[in-house]
């Protein structure tokens, strides 16, 4: 028998399962760490995410997974163009500085160095390891978050990596690097 998941009786509720355990049970998942950005009535929003996922090589598409209360939701789906950087281990403050609930709307890019995109002018990231240009295709309200789905238009191969920059990693709620 074929179900549908999100028209299950219990997909909802999560099941029975307690929300706060299945959270820290996925602590146990080691993530890279990346920044989402985008350009929206003239000002940067950006915001530090780990739930973002290579989705298809061709064509290339990504995801990001967006909070429903976060205020990058309405300037991606606003903007319908958004970058993301992934970051290297130098970037922590970065990190923190865009994952900081309740950070000025107004300026979030000013002390971190950035430049537009070519082909979109989406803010990337000076630094990263690797920096990619999206055309939003789909969003999906999905629970609490939002999946975003881009086709990447525009890529930025990052100096950084090249220069042997390891990635800067999450796991249990501490940032890492490899060794
Ligand atoms: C390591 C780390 C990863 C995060 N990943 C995500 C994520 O994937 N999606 C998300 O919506 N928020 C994520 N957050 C939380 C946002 O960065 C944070 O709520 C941010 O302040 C939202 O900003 P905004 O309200 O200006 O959009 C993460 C936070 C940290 C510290």
């Amino acid at each position: 028998m074929t179900s549908e998941p999100g028209q299950h009786p219990d997909a909802a509720s999560g099941g029975g399962v307690d929300p706060d355990a299945a959270a820290a049970a996925f602590e146990e998942i080691a993530a890279g760490v990346a920044v989402a950005s985008t350009r929206w009535r003239g000002q940067d929003h950006a915001i530090t995410v780990t739930s973002c996922t290579w989705v298809s090589r061709e064509p290339p598409l990504l995801l990001v997974c967006v909070h429903e209360d976060a205020r990058f939701l309405d300037a991606v789906e606003g903007a319908g163009t958004w970058g993301l950087s992934l970051l290297g281990e130098g970037a922590r403050a970065t990190a923190s500085w865009l994952a900081t609930p309740g950070r000025p709307a107004v300026g979030q890019l000013d002390r971190v160095p950035h430049t537009p995109g070519a082909v979109t002018g989406v803010p990337l990231l000076d630094g990263a390891l690797a920096g990619f240009e999206c055309r939003t295709t789909d969003v999906h309200p999905a629970g609490d978050h939002a999946v975003v789905l881009g086709a990447v238009v525009g890529l930025r191969p990052g100096a950084a990596a090249a220069a042997g920059e390891k990635p800067l990693v999450r796991f249990r709620r501490s940032y890492h690097a490899l060794a």
